[in-house]
């Protein structure tokens, strides 16, 4: 049981660099990529080293040290002017999951405070390792309030990766799967392959065997024959963006998923920190959707699986309108049904 309660953490500060677990060589090379400067660690973010909403929050918590040190050696008594430049590329590294300016700017309202003629590293430093440290605490509540919703012996899908690779460790739905599994309520986990990152076949599967929760691996296309056998309770995935009626940005699929778990009577179940949700915005279709290379979709491990030049759309998530989910699990606390009236429920008991 404590083996299953202590997983993988991607994410380690260690002897004043940022240390990366490379998500791109998983699950073959379990490969820790050392970062010294932010603009390497906007790279990394950019390029899928490390992955998952709140995992590039608390990378972005760390490139922000980086950034400060940099800023404090280039520019002393100027580093607040100085730090800007880093932190917009930081900023702009991937668009959709919130959690990236979310860190960004709650390190930046810390940064306000400090004196311009010290060095800003150290107190930077302990902020950022109190965002890592709360999100690990998140995904541990959070997997509780999952897990209670689910009856005994739940069959449950998993979409992407939403696990300790991409928080700062537990997960989110995984941290649900985890827990419920302890608990009893999980009998068996399908996950989606999750074209074309293949961040359900690389990851989640790797994750899950780890630990022995029993799980089947199959084509992202495989989900609704599954559904219409009847076996399936639970969709359970995370998220990267919840707009404040509770409309909700996932990995490309889970829209799909959604639409056809209503058709089937199968639950879903969103599992996501509060700094996941973007409460200046009325609803999903206000959030950004990133766009990846064509090459994701046309090539595998740099091999073309299509006519060359082939034209490719690869968005990298959609938007799963909140009448589509029955629960959205936070550290905060479960939101069933999720509406705009709903969602301000939250904000309030987040405000306590
Ligand atoms: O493109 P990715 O791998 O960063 O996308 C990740 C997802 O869509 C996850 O489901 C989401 O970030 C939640 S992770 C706890």
């Amino acid at each position: 049981m404590t083996k299953l309660l202590q997983t993988i953490e991607p994410i380690l500060w260690r002897d004043e660099r940022l240390h990366l677990l490379d998500q791109r060589v998983l699950p073959h090379k379990e490969n820790w990529l050392e970062f010294h400067d932010s603009d390497a660690v906007a790279e990394a973010i950019k390029t899928m080293v490390v992955r998952g909403a709140p995992a590039i929050g608390v990378t972005a918590a760390y490139g922000v040290v980086l950034a400060a040190r940099e800023a404090w050696f280039s520019a002393g008594e100027n580093w607040q002017e100085a730090i800007n430049p880093p932190l917009k590329r930081l900023a702009a590294s991937r668009p959709t999951a919130v959690n990236l300016s979310w860190a960004i700017d709650r390190m930046k309202t810390a940064s306000a405070s400090l004196s311009k003629y010290e060095s800003p590293e150290p107190a930077l430093l302990t902020f950022a390792q109190q965002i890592h440290q709360e999100d690990v605490k998140a995904n541990r509540t959070m997997g509780q309030y999952g897990a209670d919703l689910l009856d005994n012996d739940s069959i449950v899908l998993t979409h992407c990766n939403a696990g300790a690779l991409a928080t700062a460790g537990f997960g989110t739905a995984l941290g649900v799967i985890r827990q419920g599994f302890i608990d009893g309520k999980i009998e068996h986990v399908y996950v989606d392959e999750t074209r074309p990152w293949l961040q359900g076949s690389r990851l989640t599967a790797w994750e899950l065997m780890q630990e022995g929760i029993p799980m089947t691996l199959h084509a992202d296309v495989a989900a609704g024959a599954l559904m219409a056998s009847g076996q399936l309770d639970w969709v359970i995935v995370g998220a990267d963006r919840i707009a404040s009626n509770g409309d909700t940005a996932n990995k490309i699929g889970t829209y799909s998923l959604a639409v056809l778990a209503k058709y089937h009577g199968v639950k879903v179940m969103v599992v996501a920190p509060t700094t996941t949700i973007d409460w200046s915005i009325d609803n999903g279709s206000q959030i950004p959707i990133e766009q990846r290379t064509g090459s994701e979709v046309s090539e595998i491990d740099g091999r073309a699986i299509a006519p060359a030049e082939v034209h490719v759309s690869n968005p990298a998530f959609d938007v799963t309108p909140a009448e589509l989910i029955d629960a959205i699990v936070t550290e905060s606390g479960v939101v069933r049904s999720p509406s705009k009236e709903n969602m301000k429920q939250l904000k309030s008991e987040e405000e306590k």
